[in-house]
């Protein structure tokens, strides 16, 4: 079982595109260990969201790894085009691709990371063949194709089930969890085996700025719910304010290898 921090991988789905430039330094000042790049195409997801050109634009703005994470129909098409606008890995969806095996292939032959997306219905067991050639797996914990969604706790026991089988065929390949990550969800996808968070609204939304923080001392990301009646996002977990639980000087939550296991 692999130990040490987990790292956050900002989504910029939530940010502000007025400013994306800097609310992307911003993250990076802050410790993201990278920056997560949701691309949709209105069909593989009902939503509609960026595509290469918000990556050319970034990389000349940021030194950070720019992870694409493509919830679109036939992502051959475009794995070149994103991997000249300077993305460094792919996340490619299992559903729907009937020649995964020859995406990742195409994916290592550009010299990026390859890495692969499982929604919240497909089980882990489906990765089994493909793993070998894996940088990365990505557990869906929502949905795909919106932010903002709330953690669905049904996916911890798969988190666990493709943290056990990473450990079992390929040590190396990292294990990332994508949606609702906040606060609350954090630490138990972390104890769940999780070793890189995505997260959007909770780290770029007003409502909840600043909940997530890196914390330079420790080397690792601290998650902070938000001080009592501060557009308090109303999530399971969370409490509210006359709780007594709820600590109006919020302390940071475990992460992995400190009371997580
Ligand atoms: C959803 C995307 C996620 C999303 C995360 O389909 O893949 O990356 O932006 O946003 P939050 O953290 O707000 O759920
Ligand atoms: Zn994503």
């Amino acid at each position: 079982m692999t130990t040490g921090a987990a790292k956050l991988a900002p989504s910029i789905l939530a940010a502000d595109f007025a400013r994306l430039g800097d609310q992307v330094a911003e993250a990076e000042r802050a410790g993201a260990d990278r920056i997560h790049v949701d691309v949709m195409d209105g069909h593989f997801v009902p939503n509609l969201s960026m595509g290469a050109v918000v990556v050319k634009s970034l990389r000349r703005v940021t030194r950070l790894p720019l992870e694409v994470h493509l919830m679109i129909f036939n992502p051959d098409f475009f794995l070149d085009e994103f991997a000249q606008a300077g993305a460094d890995s792919f996340l490619v969806h299992w559903e729907g691709n009937t020649d995964l095996s020859r995406t990742v292939q195409r994916i290592k032959a550009l010299g990026k990371g390859a890495g692969v997306a499982i929604n919240p219905a497909t089980p882990a067991s489906v990765l089994e063949d493909i793993m070998p050639d894996l940088d990365q797996v990505l557990v869906m914990t929502v949905n795909p194709g919106f932010g903002h969604q709330h953690f669905l706790p049904t996916t911890l026991p798969k988190i666990s089930r493709a943290r056990e089988m990473i450990e079992r065929i390929r040590p190396p390949c990292s294990l990332e969890v994508d949606g609702g990550i906040d606060a609350t969800s954090a630490p138990r996808a972390v104890a769940a085996g999780a070793d890189v968070l995505v997260a959007g609204s909770a780290i770029f939304n007003d409502s909840v700025r600043n909940s997530a923080k890196w914390d330079r001392r420790e080397r690792r990301t601290r998650f902070y719910p938000p001080p009592c009646g501060e557009g308090r996002r109303e999530a399971p977990g969370w409490g509210s304010c006359d709780d007594p639980l709820t600590d109006p000087h919020p302390q940071p939550l475990p992460t992995r290898g400190r009371g997580a296991d």
